[in-house]
């Protein structure tokens, strides 16, 4: 390493790692079923809208708070468009949340196995992590839980398996909590429940949602959370003055508008039996496959050749999933829900391969 580094970066930035996203090739003809996307494309409403919002106002800024764009959803989810908070992608919000809540050696939780990017900020902060294992069948003991930490990270559905936490010991728990929880919504339109009603409840809570699965927008970058106004209050100082772009909010008020919503909801209805079927298929392959709520699947294999393999081998017949080294994970292989063509070619490669 140069020398020079340290006087130039801090200790915890130096030995930190990074995040590694998942893997994006160049050629289209893959088969990508590694980072969770939609396999249908955006509604031709969010198509029309960013079409609209390229012209010669992309010389102005855009508006800094989103505020169309939050009233509009304030409309569609029955929350207070002050209680809103709009970023780059929900990873750009819980960067601003980790920055506004936490300082050197402040106490965050979140489960062992849940999405890779939570220790990445906890890194940055140089916060005081207590990861809070998850039993065998990848469900969560609140009793594990501090009320006394500072910020409390829950996924529902959680990565990589998709289950979601009991929603009653949940709540409970966000009752009692001192700290903030965030209930990281990301894969929740593919679920049968969601959280907003217990955040309605609880000052505390903050619930994070994305248009990147359901809505198929991942490449626009626009994230939401709800929480109480004297909340998002806070994590509106800490933003960048302009953080969404234009088009992006754009896009995001096609996506909000009566046919966006139609179109989100018919591709999350195709991709909610899909998964069930490939679920099944992969089981009577031999795979251990717990239930997923998400628009992925998490498929356990015990056997030879192992699941790094498999990912690899895949890799070299062109369909991509994602492998985590993480010793609970070694066995297995996260599959994205593709279109029933995608899953076919999945499965046909899986069975030459076992
Ligand atoms: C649980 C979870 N939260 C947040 C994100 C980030 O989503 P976005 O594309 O909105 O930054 C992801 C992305 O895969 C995710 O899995």
């Amino acid at each position: 390493m140069n020398p020079k580094l340290k006087n130039w970066f801090r200790s915890a930035v130096l030995k930190m790692k990074g995040y590694t996203p998942g893997e994006q090739p160049k050629n289209l003809s893959t088969i990508k079923l590694n980072t969770n996307e939609n396999p249908y494309p955006p509604s031709t409403a969010v198509l029309k809208a960013v079409r609209q919002a390229a012209d010669f106002r992309l010389r102005l800024y855009p508006e800094p708070t989103a505020d169309t764009l939050r009233k509009t959803l304030s409309k569609v989810y029955r929350w207070p468009a002050e209680g809103i908070l709009v970023g780059n992608g929900s990873d750009e919000i819980l960067s601003l949340l980790f920055n506004a809540a936490l300082g050197k050696g402040d106490l965050v939780q979140y489960p062992d196995i849940t999405y890779s990017l939570y220790p990445v900020l906890a890194q940055i902060r140089e916060a005081r992590v207590k990861e809070v294992k998850l039993d065998s069948d990848w469900n969560l003991d609140f009793k594990k839980l501090s009320p006394n930490a500072r910020l409390i990270l829950l996924a529902y559905p959680n990565p990589p398996i998709g289950n979601c936490f009991g929603m009653a010991e949940m709540k409970a728990f966000c009752r009692r909590a001192k700290g903030l929880v965030l209930i990281d919504e990301a894969y929740v339109d593919f679920a049968d429940k969601d959280c907003l009603s217990l955040a309605r409840s609880c000052p505390n809570v903050l619930i994070l949602r994305t248009m990147s699965k359901s809505f198929s927008l991942a490449g626009a970058r626009l994230g939401y959370a709800f929480g109480n106004p004297a909340v998002i209050e806070q994590l509106m100082k800490v933003k960048d003055s302009y953080n969404v772009n234009r088009i992006t909010q754009a896009a995001a008020l096609g996506a909000m508008s009566p046919a966006g919503l139609k179109s989100m909801k018919e591709n999350v209805k195709k991709i909610r039996m899909e998964r069930n079927t490939l679920a099944e298929d992969l089981r009577n392959l031999g795979f251990t496959v717990p239930d997923s709520q998400a628009n992925f699947l998490l498929a356990a294999w015990k056997g030879k050749p192992g699941a790094e393999s498999l990912y690899k081998n895949l890799k070299k017949r062109r369909v991509l999933v994602r492998y985590f080294s993480h010793l609970r994970l070694k066995d297995s292989i996260r599959i994205t829900v593709g279109r029933p063509e995608e899953n076919a070619r999945l499965l046909t490669e899986l069975k030459k391969l076992l």
